[in-house]
């Protein structure tokens, strides 16, 4: 059967050390192992990090990539080609595709048609689990440890799938609690909450940012998903919950922000802080993608 990657709740600690200890490997050793291998990439929404970090991640290891950037218009989706069409196609010229859809369920949907490896970049308010797989390989590589962790996550939860899919893999870890921070308007969802208290995973929500950063080892942010919201929405929660020169003070010495980029008005850091604070983690966070893509890949490419 082939091997597809849609959610995070796929992953087992086990799998995911491996994954770690392979993506340190390539980090010290990169490898060709990828050579003579075709990785599509198929983005029907706009991504910086997740496309070009797996097109890195695959001319790194010897292979290539061919692709759109924005299928919605560069593809035949455009003249109106179903997905599963497009997807039986480019399979063909293809030995794995990563694929960014605006709906929910869409990485589905293509792994049930497709032949070789499809990997879930982001589909719609449902999952990212390569981000989340990234966002734990952060931890690790920042604490050392992925147990007896205290998290805030903090901004639209309800539209979030980068949260949705880290909830997802921190339940398989022990000893975590996580403060949920999010506007009245966008909190997160009955099932996440259903699934952490299934795996019991500590957690509660609170709206004073203020009170919780002293509090946590890591504060996760994330932006207001205006696209994915109405404008009435959008207005009601843009700007409330901002990390900036006068509240980072109250973080302690050893907690690290966090945050799957591209940041906007939650975070108003200089460039000077955010280069300087050891604290400021998000761009090791998105570097770390690299490794842990490489590693993803050879593992699912070669099998
Ligand atoms: N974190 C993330 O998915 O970033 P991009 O939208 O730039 O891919």
């Amino acid at each position: 059967m082939t091997n597809h990657l849609i959610e995070s709740q796929q992953l087992n600690k086990e799998h995911i050390m491996k994954l770690f200890k392979r993506a340190n490997e390539l980090r010290a050793f990169p490898s060709n192992s990828l050579k003579g291998k075709i990785l599509t990439t198929l983005f029907y929404e706009p991504s910086t990090r997740t496309r070009l970090s797996f097109e890195s991640a695959m001319l790194k290891m010897g292979g290539q990539v061919m692709g759109t950037e924005n299928a919605k218009e560069f593809s035949s989706a455009a003249k109106g080609e179903s997905l599963e069409d497009s997807i039986r196609v480019i399979a063909s010229y293809s030995d794995a595709i990563v694929m960014r859809h605006n709906e929910t369920g869409s990485a589905t949907r293509a792994a049930k048609v497709s032949p070789v490896p499809i990997i879930n970049g982001g589909d719609g308010k449902g999952q990212h689990p390569t981000q989340a797989l990234l966002d734990i390989y952060t931890i690790y590589r920042e604490f050392g440890r992925l147990d007896n962790l205290k998290i805030a996550m903090v901004g639209d939860l309800a539209s979030g799938r980068t949260v949705r899919s880290l909830c997802y893999l921190l339940g398989k870890f022990s000893g975590i609690e996580i403060i949920f921070v999010s506007p009245e308007n966008l909190k997160i969802g009955e099932d996440i909450k259903e699934y952490l208290g299934r795996h019991n995973i500590q957690f509660q929500e609170k709206d004073n940012l203020e009170e919780v950063l002293p509090e946590v080892d890591i504060i996760y942010m994330t932006r207001i998903q205006k696209e994915r919201i109405s404008l009435e929405n959008y207005e009601k929660a843009k700007g409330k919950f901002v990390i900036n020169s006068l509240n980072i003070p109250l973080l302690q010495k050893d907690s690290r922000i966090m945050h799957p980029l591209p940041h906007i008005e939650e975070i108003k850091l200089s460039v000077e802080i955010e280069n300087n604070d050891s604290r400021v983690a998000y761009f090791r966070q998105a570097e770390n993608g690299l490794y842990i893509r490489m590693a993803l890949l050879e593992e699912m490419i070669l099998g």
